[in-house]
């Protein structure tokens, strides 16, 4: 079948013309070794205007194949991820006005509904696994905090391809049962991120496998870029800022990519200011950008980047000790006027609370995060009256118990009927507001 799309190498221009071939070249640029690609498609974007049309009612990514890395729909595998709901989250909004005299709009992508496995990395389990499907590959490897190797391992099973997922020493145990309980082969590797990185990379090398190819992999590029499509399809404005937990960092360079397509098309104007949001426990890109910036971003800051090795976080989904692309993804975030903040851990399950008493959500702490992100930024100045926020919420509580036990406030047993008084609810509700409003004072 004719090639639709071809990809360019960033370091050298150098064009390859298809993903067979880029498979076949171990996923690297066959003139410089680069591995930075960005993919273009010969039909120009144009169309695409269609598509973002409001009104439509698309069931899941795949709307979207004209611009998504797959020549054959027959190749499709999907459980209808990528088409979820923004909904308007005016509890937050009526904060940022009341407290703070700001006025803003606040967007929430609701990721967590995503049908496959209930994170934002469905999206590229759909594209991935599609694209694997269409050249012949049944065996893949990867390393990830979690999420990642979750929704490969479903994607990948309804696919019949075999996965080998290389997981930290901490990655939840519920994500270790799902990627076995799919019929994939899981590697909990005694030590961290980097350290399953290394074991993963060897084992491709050795059993000669594709190895999923880490942040900058266009398969999870093109994929994470339909989001801004999203925005485009379904909001009447485009947002000013978006806010999202930041663990490698796939999610801003799909919205990076997006702008190279829309841009000329005058679809968009302004690129939304990235405000990315690490956890405080494991945060060296964070780290690395307050210290570029309040140096006024000298000569070379951009490759100035701590390493946390072994991170003792209690969010290991987003446990990206060594943040390799930082150098490029902080270049992207000062272009757009954004920042890199760190959320203090220790606070993420009160603002879970309150989303949960508030919006009838349970969300894990991948998904808290950014929402207290979203509260730092507005008491830290980085909202501006007029701005529109869309938030990424990535994830549900599915994966880690031991954060989903921290909803429980009170102990549930009793021994007799006077202990068990009526709840005035409403009342909880503002002590949790009361809870959110020390946090930041
Ligand atoms: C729920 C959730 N949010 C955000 C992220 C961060 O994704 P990235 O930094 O790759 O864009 C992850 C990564 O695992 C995640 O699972
Ligand atoms: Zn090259």
């Amino acid at each position: 079948m004719k090639s639709k799309l071809f990809l360019q190498c960033r370091e050298c221009n150098h064009q390859i013309p298809d993903f067979k071939t880029w498979f076949s070249n171990w996923q690297k640029c066959d003139q410089c070794g680069g591995h930075k690609v960005i993919v273009h498609y010969h039909s120009g974007y144009e169309p695409l205007k269609k598509l973002v049309r409001k009104g439509l009612e698309p069931k899941n990514i795949w709307h979207y194949f004209d611009y998504l890395p797959l020549l054959d729909k027959k190749n499709i595998v999907t459980f209808n991820e990528g088409i979820v709901p923004i909904e308007r989250w005016d509890f937050i909004e009526r904060y940022a006005r009341e407290v703070l005299n700001l006025d803003c709009k606040i967007y929430v992508q609701r990721n967590d509904l995503n049908p496959g496995t209930g994170t934002f990395k469905d999206m590229a389990g759909t594209v991935v696994a599609s694209a694997l499907r269409e050249n012949r590959y049944d065996n893949y490897v990867v390393a990830s905090t979690g999420n990642i190797a979750t929704a490969y391992s479903k994607y990948l099973s309804a696919a019949r391809i075999a996965l080998y997922a290389f997981i930290p020493h901490n990655s939840s145990i519920l994500q270790e049962a799902h990627i076995g309980g799919y019929g994939q082969r899981v590697f909990r590797v005694d030590g961290d991120y980097e350290a399953a990185k290394t074991m993963a990379v060897e084992f491709a090398a050795k059993h000669r496998i594709l190895l999923a190819a880490g942040n900058f992999d266009p398969l999870r590029i093109e994929a994470k870029k339909t989001m801004v499509y999203e925005w485009l399809r379904v909001l009447k404005d485009f947002p000013t800022v978006y806010i999202q937990a930041l663990s490698g960092g796939t999610g801003p360079l799909g919205i990076e990519k997006s702008f190279m397509e829309l841009e000329p098309l005058n679809l968009v104007s302004h690129l939304p200011r990235q405000i990315l949001v690490q956890s405080s426990k494991c945060a060296p890109m964070a780290i690395a950008w307050e210290k570029a910036r309040n140096s006024n971003f000298p000569e070379g800051w951009q490759n100035d980047y701590p390493i946390i090795k072994k991170p003792q976080t209690t969010i290991p989904t987003l446990a990206t000790g060594n943040p390799k692309t930082y150098p490029f993804l902080s270049q992207f975030v000062r272009k757009t006027g954004g920042d890199i903040i760190a959320g203090d851990e220790s606070k993420v399950i009160h603002v879970a609370r309150l989303i949960a008493m508030e919006r009838s959500v349970l969300v894990g702490p991948a998904a808290a995060l950014p929402v207290l992100g979203l509260f730092q930024a507005l008491h830290s100045g980085r909202i501006f009256n007029g701005d529109i926020v869309v938030l990424n919420l990535g994830e549900g509580v599915l994966r880690e118990p031991d954060f989903t036990q921290k909803y429980i406030t009170k102990k549930p047993m009793i021994t007799k009927l006077s202990e068990c008084q009526p709840l005035k609810r409403n009342r909880k509700i503002s002590q949790q507001w009361q809870k959110i409003a020390q946090l930041f004072t």
